[in-house]
C-alpha cells in the first residue's frame, strides 16, 4: 500500500546516512581500488563493503523485496526490473572521487514498483546534504523543498554531464564534440564533477539547468529521477521518449524545451544495455 512506501523511504533514510557515514570515514584511510568492465571503471573493498551493508540490512526489513545493486551486478547477479518492489543501490557514487579523496561522492537508494519509481534517496557523503522525494510528494533537500531551474534559453545554460568509462578515440571524439556544440550554442558552461546521482541533485536544487550523459547504470538514474521529476523536472530518454532506466543513457532538465534542445543536439554514444545478458 502507499503507506508502506512511506515507511521504506524512511528506512531508506536511515541506511543511506549510515552507509554514507562508513564511506566519509573510509575516505580517510588507504583505498585498495581494483578496475571492473575497463581500466577507468574502479571498485574500491568499500564499494563492496557498503553495498552489502545496505542490501543486508534492507533485506532483513523486507525479506520479498528485490535488489539491484552496482556491485551484485557487477559479481554477476541479472540486473532485470520486475513489477516486484525493487530497491535499485548505489553504494558510492563517484568511486573515482572517493579514491582520489574529490569531495563528490554519493550513496543513492531508488526504489520501484510495477517497473515506476516510487521514491529515491541521495546522501552526500562529504557534506552530508540528504536529497529525497517520493512520487506525488515533491523534492526535498535537508527537508526544505527544491525545485528545478524554469530556462528554456540554452545560451542561458549550465550544463553537467559525464565521462563514462569507454575512452576510445571513436567515443571520446563524440564525447568532446557533444561538449563542443552545446558551447559553441553557446551554453554559459559545462561542469563534469565525477558523481553522475550529484549532477542530477542539482539540477533538481535549481543550480544548472541540464544534463546528459551516455553509460551510466540504472543505479545512477533510478533515485535522481524522482528527485527530479518531484523538483518540477523533466528526465527522459537521449532520444526523446520516455526514460527507459536500463538503457544507459538520459537528458534531465528542468524544462521540456531545454531537454529537447539537448536531444536534438546529441551524437549517441552506445552503451551495452544494463539488462542484456
Ligand atoms: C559512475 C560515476 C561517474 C559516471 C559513471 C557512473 P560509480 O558511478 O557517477 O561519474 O560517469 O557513468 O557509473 O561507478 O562511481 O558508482
Amino acid at each position: 500500500s502507499d503507506k508502506s512506501w512511506g515507511e521504506c523511504l524512511s528506512v531508506a533514510v536511515e541506511v543511506a546516512r549510515r552507509a554514507g557515514k562508513v564511506v566519509q570515514e573510509a575516505v580517510k584511510h588507504e583505498k585498495s581500488v581494483s578496475s571492473k568492465s575497463t581500466p577507468t571503471d574502479l571498485v574500491t573493498e568499500t564499494d563492496q563493503q557498503v553495498e552489502e551493508l545496505i542490501i543486508s540490512t534492507l533485506r532483513e526489513r523486507f525479506p520479498s523485496h528485490r535488489y539491484i545493486g552496482e556491485e551484485s551486478s557487477a559479481a554477476g547477479e541479472k540486473c532485470i526490473l520486475t513489477d516486484n518492489p525493487t530497491w535499485i543501490i548505489d553504494p558510492i557514487d563517484g568511486t573515482c572521487n572517493f579514491v582520489h579523496s574529490f569531495p563528490m561522492v554519493a550513496v543513492s537508494i531508488g526504489f520501484a514498483v510495477k517497473k515506476e519509481l516510487e521514491f529515491g534517496v541521495i546522501y552526500h557523503c562529504f557534506d552530508g546534504t540528504l536529497y529525497t522525494a517520493r512520487k506525488g510528494h515533491g523534492a526535498f533537500c535537508n527537508g526544505a523543498r527544491i525545485q528545478v531551474s524554469k530556462e528554456k534559453d540554452v545560451s542561458k545554460a549550465l550544463i553537467l554531464t559525464e565521462i563514462g568509462a569507454k575512452r576510445d578515440p571513436a567515443t571520446l571524439n563524440i564525447f568532446s564534440g557533444n561538449i563542443m556544440k552545446l558551447l559553441s550554442a553557446p551554453a554559459h558552461g559545462v561542469r563534469i564533477i565525477g558523481s553522475s546521482t550529484l549532477a542530477l541533485c542539482l539540477i533538481a536544487t535549481g543550480a544548472a539547468e541540464a544534463y546528459y550523459q551516455f553509460g551510466l547504470h540504472c543505479w545512477d538514474i533510478a533515485a535522481a529521477a524522482v528527485i527530479i521529476r518531484e523538483a518540477g523536472g523533466v528526465v527522459i530518454d537521449t532520444s526523446g521518449g520516455p526514460l527507459d532506466l536500463m538503457s544507459r543513457r538520459v537528458v534531465a532538465a528542468g524544462t521540456l524545451e531545454m531537454a529537447n534542445y539537448i536531444v536534438q543536439n546529441l551524437e549517441s554514444i552506445s552503451y551495452e544495455r544494463d539488462d542484456s545478458d
